[in-house]
């Protein structure tokens, strides 16, 4: 059959609250609960069912690898907020906050382990080509974390270097999931690339959209810190586009706000969105958001699969599109 979005969120939201993981240490796995209990968005483990139901009937055998990879997100996200100095997370104290740093690596850790646990549960006719996906992703989300962090003491970051820092720590793990899906569902090579190909587009423009809502999302809808980037100085979409925009003056200005430690936050925020708005960046973002997730339905119009079986990926793309968490 043909799955609806509803049908295969309450499949995934199931499954995840069915993991079996220990009592003790309670230090060790209560964050990793707290963390996958968390109220995300599970568009990763939506994307591999997806993929898969866009070939197959059968999407258990693709539960596995959803599972593993929304556990292996989560993870990103432990690490990741220690990182930025992130304090809240899905409208909570992230877990290095309500914790401590330690916790959050440790924890994090354990989550890899356990979602090369879940991988393993993948058949093995498929699980070499899975595993392959799976570590290349793994490898490429570090290298683009390591890139985001480079970035932030850089004030001549291109374009060019931004959407390959974003295509490495968010997109891979987006074309990854809808690809393992294919692959769970039986699809050929070309297939499994049209849908790669999809969730690097996808990915882009969810990426774009995320550095939109640290500056100008609501912080209760969002649950995260807004403004959280502009802390940071992080070279995001915005940033970038606003050094390239701006006239001498005003990219010094905005270079020298970035940087200033002692300039309290919320007029630190107030200005670097005075100098996005004077420069149209937020319009400017829009734009480019809305053609990756144009080139993400193309994509899916080269797939040679009767319409009805994409349905659930083009809702999604839509869900993407309007989505202010
Ligand atoms: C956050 O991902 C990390 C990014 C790649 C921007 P999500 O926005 O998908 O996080 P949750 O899982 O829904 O909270
Ligand atoms: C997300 O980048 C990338 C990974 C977590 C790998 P961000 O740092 O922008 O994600 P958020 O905004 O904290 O969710
Ligand atoms: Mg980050
Ligand atoms: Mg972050
Ligand atoms: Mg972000």
């Amino acid at each position: 059959m043909i799955y609806a979005r509803e049908q295969l969120s309450e499949i995934i939201e199931k499954y995840i609250a069915a993991l079996p993981f220990p009592a003790e240490p309670k230090e060790l796995f209560a964050p990793i609960s707290y963390s996958l209990e968390g109220g995300g968005k599970r568009i990763r483990p939506l994307l591999v069912l997806m993929g898969a139901n866009v070939f197959s009937d059968n999407i258990e055998r693709a539960l596995p690898c959803a599972g593993a990879i929304e556990v292996f997100h989560n993870f990103t996200l432990l690490h990741d907020d220690i990182m930025d100095n992130a304090a809240m997370r899905r409208g909570k104290p992230s877990v290095q906050k309500k914790w401590n740093h330690n916790t959050a690596i440790l924890s994090g850790d354990a989550m890899v382990i356990y979602s090369y646990t879940l991988l393993q549960q993948t058949s093995y006719e498929i699980l070499p080509k899975v595993l392959h996906e799976f570590n290349k992703l793994a490898l490429e989300v570090c290298e683009g974390q390591q890139y985001d962090m480079d970035f932030e003491s850089r004030n001549d970051v291109t374009i060019e270097e931004y959407m390959n820092m974003i295509r490495l720590k968010t997109s891979v793990l987006l074309a990854g999931a809808a690809k393992i899906g294919a692959i769970a569902g039986g699809a050929n090579d070309a297939d499994c690339d049209i849908l790669y190909r999809f969730g690097i587009e996808l990915g882009q423009a969810f990426q774009l959209q995320d550095d939109l809502l640290d500056a100008y999302g609501m912080e209760e809808t969002l649950g995260k810190t807004v403004g959280g980037d502009i802390m940071e100085a992080k070279k995001t979409f915005l940033t970038i586009n606003a050094l390239n925009e701006a006239g001498g003056a005003t990219r010094r200005a905005l270079i020298a706000t970035l940087q200033d430690q002692h300039l309290p936050l919320q007029q630190k925020i107030g200005r670097v969105k005075t100098i996005y708005n004077s420069l149209d960046i937020p319009e400017i973002t829009r734009t480019v958001i809305s053609e990756h997730l144009t080139r993400a339905t193309e994509a899916l119009d080269t797939l040679t699969v009767e319409p009805a079986r994409t349905e659930a990926l083009r809702e999604l793309v839509q869900m993407i599109r309007n989505r202010d968490k």
